[in-house]
């Protein structure tokens, strides 16, 4: 096995080499959220990169609970063909192109001014970095139901249109990654 050769994953899908290009949240979406031109031009140079598997960064379930001023929102289908091109453009050279989909739960810098719910009223514990994130609010059943739906839909709203393949990022995964990366 060498790096260029082509990875069959259990599901079926096939991965032309083994270089991944990780979820990196860029904050480039437009003012509506949806993939700006820039967004999609720097996707088309790592496709040309030669990259097997494009990870998309976070692309948010709700736009209440976002990451970065710049975040990729994909709630409905209002702007299913700038995802198209987005999609179009990291799948240009044969790269598998995954939306890494998202909600943040307590993860959500407080900067942004929006209210954070998850689970448990559990404050994040970053050390000096905690005091980026409010405390959050314990959620509701009902609450938790509408996210699960949330990622339900975003899934369908990326397979239907441009099937690309979602994955999924929950808070504490994305959390123990940001730790790892400070
Ligand atoms: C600028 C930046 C943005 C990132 N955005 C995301 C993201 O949207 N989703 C995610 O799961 N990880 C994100 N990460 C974490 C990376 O995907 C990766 O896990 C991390 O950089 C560690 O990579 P390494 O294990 O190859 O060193 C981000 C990292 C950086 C530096």
């Amino acid at each position: 096995m060498n790096v260029f050769d082509k990875l069959i994953l259990r599901n079926g899908s096939s991965i032309p080499n083994r270089i991944a290009k990780a979820a990196m949240e860029e904050n480039m979406a437009d003012a509506d959220h949806a993939p700006s031109k820039a967004l999609v031009r720097l996707y088309r140079a790592w496709a040309d990169g030669g990259a097997g598997l494009l990870l998309t960064g976070n692309v948010m379930v709700d736009s209440r609970a976002m990451t970065g001023p710049g975040g990729v929102v994909l709630e409905d289908a209002t702007h299913l063909d700038r995802f198209r091109r987005w999609a179009q453009a990291g799948r240009s050279r044969g790269a598998q192109f995954w939306l890494q989909i998202n909600h943040p739960g307590r993860q959500m810098p407080a900067s942004l001014g929006q209210p954070a719910w998850a689970p448990s009223a559990v404050p994040m514990d970053l050390g000096t970095l905690s005091r980026h994130f409010n405390p959050p609010q314990a959620m509701s059943g009902e609450a938790i139901a509408d996210v699960i739906r949330r990622f339900a839909r975003t899934a369908q709203l990326g397979e239907a249109r441009w099937p690309a393949r979602p994955t999924l990022s929950s808070s504490r995964a994305t959390s123990a990654r940001w730790r790892r990366c400070r």
